[in-house]
C-alpha cells in the first residue's frame, strides 16, 4: 500500500528549497507515494474535513513533511489538526480511525542540530518540540515513529548544498518506504 505524504509548505514553488527537493524526490514515485500539497490545495485555508478524513482512512502510513516554523509547524497543518482529527472521527465515542497507523513527521529547519540542543540557543532539542505532536498522535492510538530531519537548512542551492540536500532526499524516500 502507497504512503500518504502531506507537503505542509506555504512557499513550496518559489522560496523552498530542500522540501522542494524532497517533494520532486518522492513525486518520482507515484506507485509508492499518495503525495498531498496542502498549502496548494487549500491555498484559502479552507479544508475539506471530508475529503482529508477519507483519504486518511485509505492510507496505513502517513508522513506530515514541513518546514519548522517558530518551533512548530506552519499554521495549515494546527489547522489540519484541528478540523481533521475530530471527535468521534479520530478520537472519542469509541472512534479511532488512526488506531494503529503509522504516523511520522518530517522536518526542516534552518539552526544546526548544536542549535537545538542543551548548550544551544534554543535549549532543547527537536525531539522536545516535537512533543506535542507525538502526544496528539499518541492520543488517538496511532503508531507514532521517530522523525526524518534535515537541519541548517540553506538559504542557498550552491553546489555543496545541492548535494547534500540531493542526498537526504534519496535518504528521505527510502525513510518513508521503510516507514
Ligand atoms: C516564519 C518562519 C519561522 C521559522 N522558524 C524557525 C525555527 O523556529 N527554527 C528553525 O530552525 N528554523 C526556522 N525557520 C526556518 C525554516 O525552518 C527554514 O527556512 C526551512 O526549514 C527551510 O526549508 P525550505 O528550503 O524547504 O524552505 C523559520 C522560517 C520562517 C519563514
Amino acid at each position: 500500500m502507497k504512503a500518504l505524504v502531506f507537503v505542509i509548505h506555504p512557499n513550496l514553488g518559489d522560496r523552498s528549497i530542500v522540501n522542494k527537493h524532497w517533494f520532486d524526490e518522492l513525486k518520482k514515485y507515484p506507485e509508492k507515494f499518495t503525495v498531498h500539497n496542502l498549502y496548494e490545495l487549500y491555498p484559502d485555508g479552507n479544508i475539506d474535513v471530508e475529503a482529508e478524513q477519507k483519504l486518511v482512512e485509505a492510507h496505513e502510513k502517513i508522513v506530515f513533511q514541513f518546514p519548522v516554523y517558530w518551533l512548530s509547524s506552519p499554521p495549515l497543518f494546527k489547522k489540519w489538526l484541528d478540523e481533521v482529527l475530530s471527535y468521534g472521527w479520530a478520537y472519542g465515542a469509541g472512534s479511532y480511525k488512526l488506531e494503529g497507523k503509522k504516523i511520522a513527521l518530517a522536518l526542516t529547519t534552518s539552526a544546526d542540530e548544536k542549535t537545538y540542543s542543551e548548550e544551544g540557543a534554543f535549549k532543547y532539542t527537536l525531539k522536545e518540540f516535537t512533543r506535542t505532536f507525538e502526544i496528539t498522535f499518541e492520543w488517538i492510538k496511532a503508531d507514532y515513529r521517530p522523525y526524518f530531519a534535515f537541519f541548517g537548512a540553506p538559504h542557498t542551492a550552491d553546489e555543496a548544498n545541492l548535494k547534500k540536500i540531493e542526498q537526504s532526499a534519496k535518504d528521505y524516500v527510502s525513510y518513508v518506504e521503510t516507514l
